[in-house]
């Protein structure tokens, strides 16, 4: 497996807030690298700095083993990383294909739209993914949330992206609208691409994750590969070893 990306020791401060403490995380192609822990713990700041919304404080980011410091979230995109939100970046009264190609658009000699074109590349590309829409004209307010994120994720594979990142992609979803995504993620690793799963949910990462890093309070307190943890130790670690157990005895009546 290709090392796409490697962060060493890599350090937040908002102000004296310490965000993340020496973080140390590589991706690879064809995985799914997973970003677990709670409310706070720091997984949106981390991969915001891997997005090139803001710079770390401290560390060194890697890009096929060449130090990067990305100024904008266009020199992570030119690296071919692609983000898809915790708060999905898609203009909701905006068309299905205009938000395909949002950023993107295919523009003739003098500047027009392409609107066919780009009309049909968007139905063809969902249609590949599985995705049967009614039409791409409809807005995207009208999709459900799954689908949007599986919109989001085949216009990442689309664009060439070789790294693929999704806050909380399942966060808002029920149970079937979850596994309509996660299989969406098992098609983009299966492309080589390496996927950066964040969740608060330690059964969805342990369907699709090759690798778990957990952040506790902004510190790595678990780095491990799927075939040296089970879903129960997964689980167990997330809720802070012991903390659900004595929750439990306190709320039994
Ligand atoms: N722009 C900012 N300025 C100051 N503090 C921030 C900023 N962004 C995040 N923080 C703080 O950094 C910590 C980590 O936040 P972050 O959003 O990375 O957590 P998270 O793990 O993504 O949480 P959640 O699961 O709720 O999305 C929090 O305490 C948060 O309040
Ligand atoms: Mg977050």
């Amino acid at each position: 497996m290709t090392e796409l990306i490697r962060l060493e020791s890599i350090s937040k401060d908002y102000g004296v807030f310490h965000a993340l403490k020496d973080i140390n995380l590589s991706v690879h192609g064809g995985a799914v690298t997973c970003v677990l822990g709670d409310n706070g713990a720091g997984k949106s700041t981390l991969i915001k700095i891997l997005a090139g919304l803001h710079p770390a404080t401290s560390g060194t980011v890697y890009v096929d083993d060449e130090t990067v410091r990305f100024k904008s979230p266009r020199d992570a995109l030119d690296a071919g990383i692609a983000t898809v939100y915790q708060d999905l970046a898609v203009v909701g009264q905006m068309s299905v294909w205009r938000n395909f190609f949002l950023g993107q658009e295919l523009t003739g000699r003098f500047g027009g739209l392409r609107e066919d074109e780009m009309r049909t590349i968007t139905d063809e590309q969902l249609r590949e993914m599985g995705i049967e829409l009614r039409n791409v004209d409809v807005p995207v307010a009208s999709l459900s949330g799954g689908q949007r994120q599986v919109v989001a994720i085949a216009r990442a594979i689309y664009f060439g992206a070789r790294v693929l990142i999704l806050d909380e992609p399942t966060a808002a979803l029920g149970v079937k609208q979850s596994g309509m995504v996660l299989r969406f993620i098992a098609a983009a690793r299966d492309r080589g691409i390496g996927v950066i799963l964040i969740t608060h949910n330690p059964h969805h990462a342990y369907l699709v994750g090759d690798h778990f890093i957990l952040l506790n309070l902004g510190e790595q307190v678990m780095d491990i590969p799927r075939d040296q943890v089970t879903l129960e130790e997964l689980t167990l670690q997330m809720a802070g070893g012991g903390e659900l157990d004595s929750l439990s005895h306190e709320l039994q009546r």
